[in-house]
């Protein structure tokens, strides 16, 4: 069916982030299992659960629009994931290199899942879609910016001294 309308685009953008949102879940897991550092780890383990509760407020979404959950296959985000078990498979990575690597590696998935969010918080309003599904995109924006920020604070206070080569 051609994409002629901002609620399809919606639809369309909604079940790629379907699927990103349950490929993450596995993602996560592997970052926390990479990681040894506790903070990081913890926080994996933690935005793992906030993603289980994504994939529902999604479902909300479909079923305010009276449609049945589906995923499509987000190629952008395998990518990202592939990328990184490429790295820790590969490279070989120190302990430190391997912490600090897991920490950027989640920085991108959440600025890929919060652009794939704000648009589609502009286009629910502009389509003056139901309070729901703003709803369900607003908070699931919400989790992942926070995420975002905590990540960067755990990047920022990263001790470098331990991989700064001499
Ligand atoms: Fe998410
Ligand atoms: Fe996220």
């Amino acid at each position: 069916m051609p994409a002629e309308s901002l609620e399809d685009l919606f639809l369309i953008e909604l079940k790629d982030v379907y699927d990103t949102e349950h490929r993450l879940l596995g993602a996560l897991d592997e970052l926390s299992q990479q990681t040894t550092q506790e903070e990081a780890q913890q926080a994996f383990e933690e935005h793992r659960e906030e993603t289980e509760q994504h994939i529902r407020n999604l479902e909300q979404a479909f079923q305010a629009l009276g449609e049945e959950p589906e995923r499509e296959e987000c190629e952008g985000i395998q990518g990202m994931i592939e990328e990184t078990e490429e790295f820790f498979e590969e490279k070989e990575p120190a302990e430190q290199v391997a912490n600090r690597y897991a920490i950027g590696a989640a920085q991108k998935t959440e600025r890929y899942e919060i652009t794939a969010y704000e648009n589609m918080l502009q286009w629910a309003q502009e389509a003056d879609m139901d309070r729901e599904i703003i709803e369900a995109i607003e908070a699931n924006l919400a989790d992942e910016q926070s995420a975002l920020r905590d990540l960067q604070r755990m990047a920022e206070e990263f001790d470098y001294q331990q991989i700064v080569a001499v």
